[in-house]
């Protein structure tokens, strides 16, 4: 690792004595009201009033009819899949997953939550590339799935960082070929698209639709998840598969496979105790990724892009790309990276380098899921067609592939809601001197 705090470059710059995180839990005490009633009552388990309260502010905040507490988010993609796959290819076996033999169209630039639970299910995972507009699943790259693989009856969407997808467009094409739609807005809680001319939270777009609770997220509850819909029936089913699937009989009777992902009501208090701060994190984060839009406006760079006309993000996480003239040489392995210094130029590697020896946290793009190992042979489907196998030794090869150059040249920046102007500013500074 280069000795940031030696080099000329970061004269003058003092390292931050407390962390500045990526994306840090934001505790304001009421959460403690809430946990503590839980303790001083006895309802510690998966019932209680506080799992039935954050479901009724969720549902109302999200608009959807129904909320189901779960234990986290990837429980909800889990069972939000499972019921897409169910009601598309009807009940598996007990030892088979609902999706075998099926695939799913999937968000490419995500986190592997999004869509490993296609692969719990038996199904397929086929990779949609990205677009540049949103970071998001391309429209254009969907229907060209659709034309490859037009038996697909299923797609996970998921929101990037907190900026929503084009979902008309995707709901357009979802419709004309008869699929359903698994919104991941694992991400994104509070951000909204416009739908004709009303505002719409992701999370309610779907069919079947899933948030997270995580502690890195918008909110938290330390840990936890939601699966939401309009459907009585589906929220009943995964409120039943959730809590190992019992049937109404004096015994454990069981006519389905069961999860043991309920919510727990301590963890449901601390989700209660910061329902009422959901606005005031989504103004902060805004205000940050502002500040680093105009702060970092003379660099060579862009923040994450997003609709200003039919979209209002979260602005979970903030994030930059590097022009590509403005690329030093950079490479990554597998599990490693060398980088060059160059003057007027920077790489991801260096930048985040530099901010780790501040003391501040920033984190790689999340790795597209087409580039992942244990993903290798699934296909992956850009605007042109199939985006694998092009290389050949004879022929020069121009594959775009948008996922991969926003992971190649991009970077997500300190975003804590904690992190005050002056700390920000001083990273804003750290930046520019990579750029010397
Ligand atoms: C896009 C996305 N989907 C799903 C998840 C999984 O949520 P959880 O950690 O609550 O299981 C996360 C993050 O944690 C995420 O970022």
């Amino acid at each position: 690792m280069h000795d940031f705090l030696s080099d000329p470059r970061f004269k003058g710059i003092e390292p931050f004595s407390s962390k500045v995180w990526l994306s840090s839990p934001t505790m304001h005490g009421e959460e403690r009201k809430w946990v503590d009633e839980a303790i001083d009552t006895n309802w510690v388990s998966t019932v209680g009033k506080n799992i039935d309260e954050t479901e009724r502010q969720i549902s109302e905040i999200v608009g959807t009819r129904y909320a189901v507490a779960l234990s986290n988010g990837t429980a909800a993609l889990h069972l939000a899949t499972k019921l897409a796959a169910e009601k598309l290819y009807g009940q598996a076996r007990p030892e088979k997953g609902t999706l075998q033999g099926k695939r799913v169209f999937c968000s490419d630039t995500t986190f592997d939550a999004s869509i490993n639970p296609v692969a719990y299910e038996d199904g397929e995972a086929v990779f949609i590339d990205t677009e540049y507009d949103t970071w998001n699943m391309s429209p254009e790259a969907l229907k060209k799935a659709f034309e490859l693989y037009p038996d697909t009856r299923l797609v996970v969407l998921a929101h990037l960082y907190g900026t929503p997808g084009k979902v008309n467009e995707i709901r357009k094409i979802c419709t004309s070929h008869g699929a359903l739609i698994v919104e991941d807005a694992a991400e994104s809680l509070g951000a909204e698209v416009k739908l004709g001319n009303k505002w719409v939270q992701t999370g309610a777009f779907g069919d079947y639709n899933c948030i997270s609770f995580n502690g890195n997220k918008i909110i938290t509850g330390s840990a936890g998840g939601m699966f939401l819909t309009d459907s009585k029936r589906d929220a009943d089913k995964v409120r039943k598969w959730s809590t190992q699937s019992r049937e109404r009989a004096p015994w454990y009777q069981h006519e389905e496979i069961g999860y043991n992902y309920r919510m727990s009501n301590i963890i449901a208090g601390v989700v209660r105790g910061q329902i009422p701060y959901l606005k005031q994190h989504i103004a902060r984060k805004k205000a940050i990724w502002e500040r680093y839009e105009k702060g970092l406006s003379d660099l060579p760079v862009r923040m994450n892009p997003w609709d200003r006309e039919n979209s209002r993000p979260n602005f979970w996480l903030s994030c930059l790309i590097i022009d590509e003239d403005a690329m030093a040489p950079t490479v990554r392995d597998d599990r490693e990276y060398l980088y060059q210094t160059q003057s007027g130029k920077s790489s991801p590697s260096e930048i985040l380098e530099a901010l780790s020896a501040f003391n501040a946290e920033g984190r790689p793009i999340w790795k597209p899921m087409h580039l992942q190992p244990i993903y290798r042979m699934n296909p992956f489907v850009t605007p042109e067609g199939s985006g694998r196998a092009l290389t050949d030794a004879y022929i020069p090869s121009d594959v775009t592939d948008a996922g991969a150059d926003i992971f190649r040249r991009g970077l997500c920046l300190p975003s804590d809601n904690k992190m005050t102007p002056e700390q920000q500013d001083r990273i804003i500074e750290i930046i520019h001197r990579c750029f010397e």
